[in-house]
This record gives C-alpha cells, sequence and structure tokens, in this order.
C-alpha cells in the first residue's frame, strides 16, 4: 500500500531512525530509562508528534496512527532487546568480578590443640584398646586398702618406702599408683578380663627434670587361665614396637609386692636407658583379696609412666614443661 509522505510521517520515520540509534549507544540501565521516557514517555517525542493529528484529514489519520504504532513498537522492541543485552553484560561483569581468588591467604582462626599428655595418653590407649583391653578408672583419692593393702602391701610392708604418699586428714590418701583400680575392676568382675585404666597419681616427690609430685600413668591387667611371663612379654613388646618403632628395648628382673615375678621395662632413648614400665604375674595374695582362685586363674600387670613416652615421643628432656602453660612451647604438638 503506498500513501503521500506528510510532514507527519517523515517526522516519525526520523523519530524511528535517531531513537534506535540512541538505543544502540546506550551504555547504561540509566541511560535507556531515559531514551524510554524521552521517546515513548507521556510527554515524550512520539506523543508530541501524534499531537499533531488532530489537524489530518480522515483519510490521513488512520494510516498516520498506523504507523505511529508500527514506531512505537518498534522502539518499545528496541528499548526491551538492549534492556536485556545490558542486563546480561552487567550481570556477567559481576560474577567476573565475583570470581574465587583461591591463591588469597585465608583469614587467620586461631585453633586449639590437644595437651602433648593428653595426645600420648590417647595414642597409648588406641594401641592397648587395639590389643583388646577394655578402659576402666577409678577415683584419685583412695583408701589405704586399695592403693596399698590389697595389693599385698600390708601396713609395715617396707614397699611402702618406694611410695612416699600423700596421706589426707581422714586417713585416705591420694593414690600413689593406678594399680589400685586394678582390684576395683576384679571386684566388680570376673575373669577372663583385659583392662587398661589410664589417670594421675601423686607422689611426694621433690619436683626436677625427671619427677613430678602429680604425674600419669595407665594401668594394665589380663587375667585369663594359663597366661604366662611369655603372654606379658610378648604383650609388651608388641605394643612397645608399636609406640615406639625399632628403639631397643630390655626386660629387668626387679621386685613389686603385687606381682611375681616382676620386672621393669626400659627403651634405650638419648644414649641411656630409660624406665617406662613396671610389670610382672600377678601376685597369687592379689587374686585373694579380690576373691579369685589363685590355683585357677593368672594374670599378667603393667604400670606405664605416661610422661616418660610424651618424652620420648616429643624429644623432651624436662618433665617440668608438660606441666607449664607456655604456649611456645605446646604450640609445638
Ligand atoms: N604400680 C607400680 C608403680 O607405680 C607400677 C607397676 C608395676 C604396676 C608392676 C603394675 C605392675 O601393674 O604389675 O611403681
Amino acid at each position: 500500500m503506498t500513501f503521500s509522505v506528510t510532514d507527519l510521517e517523515t517526522q516519525l520515520i526520523q523519530l524511528q531512525t535517531q531513537a534506535l540509534g540512541a538505543i544502540a549507544q546506550s551504555e547504561t540501565l540509566k541511560d535507556l530509562e531515559q531514551l524510554r521516557v524521552r521517546f515513548l514517555g507521556k510527554k515524550g517525542e512520539l506523543s508530541k508528534i501524534l499531537g499533531g493529528m488532530g489537524k489530518l484529514d480522515g483519510a490521513t489519520r488512520p494510516l498516520i496512527g498506523k504507523r505511529a504504532n508500527e514506531v512505537k513498537t518498534a522502539l518499545t522492541d528496541g528499548l526491551e532487546d538492549k534492556l536485556k543485552a545490558l542486563q546480561t553484560a552487567q550481570l556477567e561483569a559481576q560474577l567476573q568480578a565475583d570470581v574465587l581468588d583461591v591463591t588469597m591467604p585465608g583469614a587467620y582462626a586461631p585453633q586449639g590443640r590437644q595437651h602433648p599428655l593428653n595426645s600420648t595418653i590417647d595414642r597409648l590407649l588406641d594401641i592397648l584398646v587395639g590389643l583388646g583391653y577394655t578402659v576402666a578408672s577409678g577415683p584419685e583419692m583412695e583408701s589405704d586398702y586399695y592403693n596399698f593393702e590389697s595389693l599385698n602391701t600390708p601396713p609395715d610392708h617396707p614397699a611402702r618406702d618406694m611410695q612416699d604418699t600423700f596421706y589426707l586428714p581422714d586417713g585416705n590418701l591420694l593414690r600413689t599408683h593406678t594399680s589400685s583400680v586394678q582390684i576395683r575392676y576384679m571386684e566388680a568382675h570376673e575373669p577372663p578380663l583385659r583392662v587398661v585404666a589410664p589417670g594421675r597419681v601423686y607422689r611426694r616427690d621433690t619436683v626436677d627434670a625427671t619427677h613430678s609430685a602429680v604425674f600419669h600413668q595407665i594401668e594394665l591387667l589380663a587375667v585369663d587361665q594359663n597366661l604366662t611371663f611369655g603372654d606379658l612379654k610378648g604383650t609388651v613388646k608388641t605394643f612397645l614396637k608399636e609406640i615406639f618403632g625399632d628403639l631397643p628395648i630390655r626386660f629387668r628382673a626387679s621386685y613389686f609386692p603385687f606381682t611375681e615375678p616382676s620386672a621393669e621395662v626400659d627403651v634405650q632413648w638419648q644414649g641411656k636407658w630409660l624406665e617406662v614400665m613396671g610389670c610382672g604375674m600377678v601376685d597369687p595374695n592379689v587374686f585373694k583379696a579380690v576373691g579369685y582362685d589363685p590355683e585357677r586363674y593368672t594374670g599378667f600387670a603393667a604400670g606405664l609412666g605416661v610422661e616418660r613416652f610424651a618424652m620420648v615421643l616429643h624429644q623432651m628432656d624436662d618433665i617440668r614443661r608438660l606441666y607449664g602453660s607456655d604456649l611456645r612451647f605446646l604450640r609445638q604438638f
């Protein structure tokens, strides 16, 4: 269809060309919005042109009206397309800016850690549990009976001198060893049994590089029919190999009231033999104290010095470091 080019039509064509050009060149959403208002707004340029339509005659008016609608659609579409393009570009720029730089240093979060004594106890217990032992515990405040008498150490026994004891005003005492847990455990259980008991023990020792008035032991006890010193030795060797690897060890004959025969075990460390545990076959009198038949059952027991293990494992030469709160020291472990 052809019709004569009126002034208005020329203006419409120019408006469309100009507006689409401006839209194409706009770079921001704000620019685009301004263009929309400028061309299509209520008082915009298209409205202004259409304001002149009143003067047209009845035949031309619909043609110009149709043309105006086409321009309006073209501008609306142009604005729409450009809006989408700008939004996509903006999103892309944002994603680009937000990319996580994994080489940036992280935020520093101070971290706590286990005390070397606790981690040593955990390591030792892990191995012993792996060998089939159950973990038990007993009180630190003990009666003379559980700490000494039931362990074949009556009141005037010279072996009491081996462990200088803190006595409490009420006649009780602070346990000098975890061996007291042996008695409590056997009283409550029937053989066969395999049990280990970690805990704090107390002695009136003068504090120096290798002694402390409070220290830690792990008690070990196995009771069954036909257990022999060979079983004790095998267990101790397996355990020490697991914890110390190939460090040389030796069994040395010794004496404890609650075991017969008794031994002490040393590990060679920094050119010297260091005692790490006492052990032996449970004395029949100990079984009698808990009502086990010594003709039927045998057993072996050991007491491990936890601090000694910690010192060897961590190459420490002064036990007192373990009880200080020097974080420069503790943070090493
Ligand atoms: N209770 C002993 C001590 O503290 C260590 C010990 C030796 C424990 C021999 C035992 C053992 O169970 O059989 O010196």
